[in-house]
């Protein structure tokens, strides 16, 4: 059972914590299954570790995208910086910007 910080939470809250936890875990096991892989010398092993890994990547960015579609924040930050080139930083320095010149700076490949 998730554990809640506070009471009276509201349904949608209770979701967004579901789903910000199963992410947590998901990165976790990538991280897990990354470095097994690594690591194992067995190369039938080596193998499943890495598949294994990329599955929970797909678990992962899964969750993302249900947070980008639910969680108002995460979907202003995908828009920023999700596929685009050239330093994070400088996007980063860009925050001050009005959307629309922001975008025109960007880089991202699907706001072209
Ligand atoms: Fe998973």
């Amino acid at each position: 059972m998730p554990q809640y910080h506070e009471a009276n939470l509201s349904s949608k809250v209770k979701d967004q914590s579901r789903a910000l936890n199963s992410l947590k875990e998901e990165i976790e096991a990538i991280d897990w299954y990354n470095q097994r892989a690594d690591v194992c010398e067995d190369p039938e092993l080596k193998a499943i570790l890495e598949h294994n890994r990329d599955e929970e990547t797909e678990h992962a960015v899964m969750l993302f995208e249900w947070l980008r579609r639910n969680m108002p924040a995460f979907e202003k930050e995908s828009a920023e910086y999700l596929f685009t080139k050239g330093s994070l930083l400088d996007l980063e320095e860009n925050t001050g910007k009005d959307t629309t010149e922001k975008k025109e700076n960007s880089d991202n490949i699907f706001l072209k």
